[in-house]
């Protein structure tokens, strides 16, 4: 495994289906690793706001028996009080780790870069790769083989339908996506994630409207049409996305049982109704307790050394 987890792209199938299973361990409490982060110091480089990542990221290195420090935008000031590649290069001498969120993916990478230490990308603008995987270990204890489900992801083409497109094609399952025209995920991820599906025999496609794209799905996907730093794109973002709700009507357009799915925070009356995410088909608390396990999971296999190659 490389040294960063920057991006679900940085994993093979092998590498999810063991950070699965030590995930489940955790989850069934049989984990069966000592406080594998003992005398440990995980940094949480934060640039914008958090619940489910910072929480769970420093509860699970408190689990573990390692030491979080949170810095969040005014404390450091990634590349504004100094360089990130400064920041990087002394971080390494006293962090074994560092779980980062920045607006700029660029940012994360050149933390990468320069760091000694593990990075863990704990969202960018391109990508959240722990929130995929932890979404996507949620659909396997809900259906078993993942092979034989179809998630559909209604809204925008954004860092979280990038994470979940990488970790379907990798676990094998299909994806249907819609979004509006403007709003679709970036061209070249699309490219590269189907080169992938290619191997895996996953079907990742894009759909005209909503309505086609959750014909079958065993799971439907909102998340929110205006992600963190684009709050000024509000009002335009609201209009264009007129029609990309997940409501009522839509998910009974599914396969019948399928299940809502949010990575949470969510905004009721946007792209998700409270009938909707409140009601018997929401799964989005699992989704949320499973970014615990998962993440332990993270940890202790790239700051903990339970390294499997
Ligand atoms: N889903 C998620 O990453 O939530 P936070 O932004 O609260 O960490
Ligand atoms: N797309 C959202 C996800 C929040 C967890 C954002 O980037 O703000």
């Amino acid at each position: 495994m490389k040294k960063d987890l920057l991006s679900i792209k940085d994993l093979n199938q092998e590498d999810i289906e063991y950070i699965f299973a030590l995930a489940e361990g955790f989850k069934s409490g049989v984990g069966g690793f000592e406080k594998p982060l003992s005398g440990k110091s995980i940094g949480l480089i934060f640039q914008k706001p958090s619940n489910r990542t910072r929480v769970s990221f420093e509860v699970g290195i408190f689990q573990l028996g390692g030491n979080s420090i949170y810095l969040g935008f005014d404390d450091i000031k990634l590349g504004a009080r100094e360089s990130i590649k400064d920041i990087a290069r002394v971080h390494s001498r006293y962090l074994n780790g560092i779980i980062a969120r920045t607006f700029s993916h660029k940012d994360t990478a050149l933390l990468a870069k320069y760091s000694d230490t593990p990075i863990i990308n704990g969202l960018s603008d391109l990508f959240h790769p722990c929130q995929a995987l932890s979404d996507i270990f949620t659909l396997k204890e809900k259906f078993g083989k993942l092979s034989s489900v179809t998630l559909s992801y209604v809204g925008d083409g954004n860092n979280v339908l990038h994470s979940l497109m990488y970790a379907s094609a990798l676990v094998g399952m299909d994806l249907k996506f819609s979004t509006p025209e403007e709003y679709g995920p970036r061209e070249e991820i699309v490219e590269d994630v189907k080169k992938i599906a290619e191997a895996t025999k996953s079907h990742i496609a894009c759909y005209k409207t909503p309505e086609e794209a959750v014909k079958n799905a065993d799971a439907v996907y909102a998340d929110v049409w205006v992600s963190m730093g684009q709050e000024e794109e509000h009002k335009k973002r609201v209009d264009d996305f007129q029609g990309y709700q997940v409501n009522d009507e839509l998910l009974s357009k599914a396969k019948k049982g399928a299940v809502l799915m949010h990575c949470l925070p969510a905004h009721r009356g946007e792209e998700v109704t409270a009938s909707v995410l409140d009601g018997p088909a929401s799964i989005v608390i699992d989704q949320a307790e499973n970014r615990l396990h998962v993440q332990k999971a993270i940890l202790v296999i790239y700051i903990g050394g339970k390294r499997k190659r």
